[in-house]
């Protein structure tokens, strides 16, 4: 394992308007003012990586881990065709950019859902077993110890966020500048970010993003809300677990209602008893329970 320069942390989740409300209520007590410029983005379901660029070079990438230390996955990484090596400091209108002394770029790994589907008849038609998750499949891919096979797993990636970031005199002044120049540096970053300003935007605009989920080309499990002005960003700052300025929006689980068929007592060993509860198969979004 390696140490992060910058924790990697978790966000935190909201499930409920009202939730939303709470988080909105703490942001614009910060920032003096209702009209806080908000991002809405897809929240992508991978595995979160962390990619240290010196002087625009490639040096190493870890896992999150357990958010101080992570794994060494730099060989693994190097075989995904649209990590840039080195960054570009010439914008395709040939303006220049700078490039930082030291970065860490954080991102998500992921597998498309038709690469996903690909690997997965693959593998049926070799007689091994299908991946249950696109999750599943990035997170055993970029961990494998041999990065040819990582390679023939097609994953992707996207960034939306860095940790350290050196000079601290050119990290840009709002989030949505951070993904232009990240960008314009060569890196893939996350396309459909929406805004809105103050809570009825905000909320408006989450629920037309959570229809739209279902139309990304790769897994989502919610949307990310994120405060726009690095700024307010820092003034919120963090608690232990996550930042203040940042939002995991998720969508209620499905349920759905079967009926139980019996209850047996499997009697143990050691003369414990362990219920067990069979219920009738249901169906929930297209998956047999
Ligand atoms: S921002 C400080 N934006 O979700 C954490 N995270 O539950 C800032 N994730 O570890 C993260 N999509 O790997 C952010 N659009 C997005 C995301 C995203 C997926 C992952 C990320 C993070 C986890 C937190």
């Amino acid at each position: 394992t390696d140490r992060h320069e910058t924790p990697m942390l978790s966000l935190r989740k909201a499930y409920s308007h009202s939730a939303l409300q709470r988080f909105h209520k703490q942001v614009s007590h910060a920032s003096n003012e209702e009209a806080v410029l908000y991002l809405i983005e897809p929240k992508i379901d991978g595995i979160a990586i962390s990619l240290t660029y010196e002087q625009g070079n490639l040096v190493r990438a870890l896992t999150r881990g357990n958010g101080l230390e992570g794994d060494d996955i730099t060989a693994n990484i190097m075989t995904i065709p649209s990590i840039p090596k080195k960054l570009t400091d010439t914008t395709e209108d040939g303006q220049k950019t700078t490039i930082p002394d030291r970065i860490e770029i954080r991102g998500e790994i992921f597998s498309n859902f038709s690469d996903f589907e690909a690997i997965n008849r693959q593998r049926e038609s070799r007689g091994e077993s299908r991946f249950t998750h696109p999750r599943s499949l990035a997170a055993g891919s970029a961990k494998l110890s041999d990065s040819n096979q990582t390679a023939q797993r097609k994953l992707s990636v996207l960034f939306f966020g860095y940790g350290d970031f050196l000079p601290s005199s050119i990290v840009p002044k709002t989030q949505r500048e951070f993904y232009q120049l990240a960008h314009s540096w060569g890196l893939p970053v996350l396309q459909t970010v929406r805004t809105a300003k103050g809570i009825d935007r905000l909320s408006t605009a989450i629920n037309d993003e959570k229809s739209n989920l279902s139309e990304h080309p790769y897994p989502t499990d919610g949307l990310v809300v994120k405060v726009d002005l690095i700024a307010l960003q820092a003034k919120l700052g963090y608690t232990n677990q996550a930042p203040r300025w940042a939002l995991a929006y998720k969508f209620a689980p499905k349920q759905a209602e079967t009926r139980l068929l019996s209850i047996n007592i499997q009697v143990g060993r050691t003369g414990l008893l362990t219920p067990l509860a069979e219920f009738a198969p249901v169906s929930i979004s297209g998956s047999k329970i």
